[in-house]
């Protein structure tokens, strides 16, 4: 069976749930904690063994590709004054990983962006990431993912359970559970308004052959005027075997304000630093409501309470 070693993260799109603050800053940029959002991506491609990285990204996105670089100056600075945790964190940033990227000149949709990436990606199966999808998980998601790919050799996508009012949010599989967490994928709907085949939703997670390409190729433009990836799953799960995994782990959608708060306050609990100040800070503002807004010291606030 071909080696799975490619990893294509689309960043080309416009980022508009997000405004006014990806006006200029790029989603993927956005940093939760202490990291950008694209770098949870990246360390769960290379945590899965993934190490040909392809970044397709647009105009004005240049910041991605820079924070993965050499910064020379602020190194040799850093060295200078005797910086070196600081020095030790910078260089592992810039020594994770060697970024290929290719461009997206227009933003025609998600499949017309994974098509961007075809002569890079060549002719061998690939994932695909989607960066404001951020995945909580132990064992990362591509690596679950990738043990199916493995014993199967064929396209896995990764799927969500969800209540029966957000189907309609998400793109829905129709297919059978062949063993736990495992679906064979017969046929998917966007977003079904009524009747959903079923409750497990497509997130942003894909190992895919690349004869994916050839299908992309001639896929028209769809909802949105946009060439829809969904509609080249499609025809793939109709011409053989496809599969679903029922990853674990809690996904984000990060791309999206409220998504993206409760991701920052979940990571955050989990830092190895700053996780316990934060959980005792949490603590303050919901144990007694009074810590919200109030900048007087605790002691006062208990003796407010007292006259109360
Ligand atoms: P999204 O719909 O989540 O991202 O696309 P968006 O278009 O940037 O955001 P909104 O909806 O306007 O807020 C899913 C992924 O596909 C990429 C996005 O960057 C995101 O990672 N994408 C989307 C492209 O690379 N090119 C496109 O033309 C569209």
């Amino acid at each position: 069976m071909p080696s799975l070693r490619t990893c294509v993260f689309p960043c080309a799109g416009f980022g508009t749930r997000f405004f006014p603050a990806t006006k200029v800053i790029p989603k993927e940029m956005l940093p939760l904690v202490d990291k950008p959002i694209l770098q949870y991506g990246i360390e769960e491609a290379l945590g899965s063994g993934l190490d040909k990285l392809i970044i397709v990204s647009s105009k004005g996105k240049d910041t991605i590709i820079d924070h993965f670089d050499r910064t020379s100056e602020l190194e040799r600075s850093l060295k200078e004054r005797g910086k070196t945790d600081l020095l030790a964190e910078v260089d592992a940033v810039s020594s994770m990983v060697d970024l290929i990227t290719v461009r997206q000149k227009e933003a025609l949709g998600l499949g017309h962006a994974v098509l961007m990436a075809h002569d890079a990606v060549g002719d061998h199966p690939f994932a695909v990431v989607l960066p404001d999808d951020v995945i909580l998980a132990d064992d990362p998601c591509l690596m679950q993912m990738r043990r199916v790919f493995e014993e199967t050799g064929r396209p896995v996508i990764a799927l969500m359970e969800v209540s029966q009012e957000e189907t309609s949010r998400y793109g829905i599989i129709k297919g059978e559970e062949i063993r736990d967490r495992v679906f064979r994928v017969r046929d998917m709907v966007e977003k079904p308004k009524v009747s959903p085949p079923s409750r497990f939703a497509i997130i942003g997670r894909y190992i895919l052959p690349p004869d994916i390409f050839p299908l992309l190729e001639k896929t028209e433009r769809g909802a949105g005027g946009e060439i829809q990836l969904t509609d080249a799953l499609r025809e793939l799960a109709r011409s053989g075997e496809f599969y679903g995994y029922v990853f674990d782990g809690k996904r984000y959608d990060a791309g999206e304000k409220l998504g993206y708060l409760k991701a920052t306050v979940d990571y955050a609990l989990k830092h190895p630093k700053l996780g316990a100040d934060f959980r005792a800070y949490l603590e303050g503002l919901f144990g007694d409501g009074k810590a919200a807004g109030d900048s007087r010291p605790p002691e006062r606030r208990k003796n407010d309470r007292r006259r109360v």
